[in-house]
């Protein structure tokens, strides 16, 4: 989620700053529950927490997580996508990395609250300068964080080099549509005060671009697919009842943030699935 960032001096200091700040102020719309993504609505009644968790769930999926797998997530945030990937893939070992102390601290206690303590570790870590040897993990997987990363190209050539052979990426993602001119939606989300981690132009380039990159880092097997209509759009509608259901200006917040959240969606952001493969060559 993005809203409500502080200013800072750099985009990292600045994401840290936002994720740090939202961690008392998620309860509001989060509760107490793990997840901090859109969601992925295919099922009806669903709600956020169940929705965040699809989610999740499409990502390890997408990456064929299975039993032998290790597997990074980065940006693990409070230690969601971990957790469901051991109860129902049943990986190896996860590793999750995060920027934001208090959300790996956090992430430590839920892990260890679910009594994965043996299989998932989480620590700080940057995606664009990773602590990891060479070849560390099969899986690379990162839910609804990229876009942040100072660069996202940067992020991919880490992963690459993390991979094995034949190892697997998954992620989702934010970009401009195919067509937007990135620097009117960039202004954009300037201009609806997102917030300045949203902020990074270096990053808003289409699917094709996209893909260009990951074939040029090495890459092979890409695919960037478009989820919006199953994660932000019904991610929108879900907060426009939550907001009815509420009063005074706790509704009027809620029905700004639907506002802002639509007026990206009317600006040209796409809401992306994306994989790939390193080579067995590699
Ligand atoms: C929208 S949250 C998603 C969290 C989690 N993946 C989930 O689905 O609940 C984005 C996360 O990316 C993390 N993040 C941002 N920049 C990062 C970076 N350069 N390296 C690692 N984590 C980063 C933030 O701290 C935050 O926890």
């Amino acid at each position: 989620m993005t809203e409500n960032s502080t200013p800072a001096n750099s985009p990292r200091e600045a994401v840290i700053a936002h994720y740090t700040a939202r961690h008392t102020a998620r309860g509001d719309l989060y509760g107490e529950q793990p997840f901090a993504n859109y969601g992925y609505w295919v099922e009806p009644d669903q709600s956020i927490e169940g929705a965040a968790e699809a989610l999740t769930r499409l990502v390890a999926t997408t990456a064929k997580m299975g039993p032998a797998s290790r597997v990074l997530d980065v940006g693990c945030g409070y230690g969601a996508g971990p957790v469901v990937f051991a109860r129902s893939h049943k990986p190896r070992t996860v590793v999750g990395i995060d920027v934001t102390d208090v959300r790996i601290t956090s992430g430590q206690d839920y892990v260890a609250q679910c009594g994965f303590g043996d299989t998932i570790t989480l620590q700080l870590g940057d995606a664009t300068a990773m602590d990891f040897p060479d070849a560390s993990f099969d899986t690379v997987v990162s839910v609804e964080c990229a876009f942040h990363f100072d660069t996202r190209a940067t992020f991919l050539a880490e992963a690459f080099r993390v991979m094995t052979p034949g190892g697997r990426l998954a992620l989702t993602d934010l970009i401009p549509k195919r067509g937007v001119d990135p620097k009117r939606y960039m202004q954009g989300n300037r201009a609806f005060l997102s917030g300045q981690c949203l902020d990074m132009p270096v990053n808003a380039y289409d699917a094709d671009e996209y893909s260009r990159i990951l074939r040029e880092i090495g890459f092979e097997d890409v695919q960037v697919e478009s989820i919006l209509e199953q994660t932000r759009i019904p991610f929108i509608a879900a907060l426009r009842q939550y907001a009815q259901r509420s009063e005074g200006e706790r509704r009027a917040a809620f029905e700004r943030m639907c506002d802002r959240l639509q007026s990206y969606v009317d600006a040209g952001e796409d809401y992306v699935l994306v994989s790939a493969r390193k080579p067995e060559a590699a």
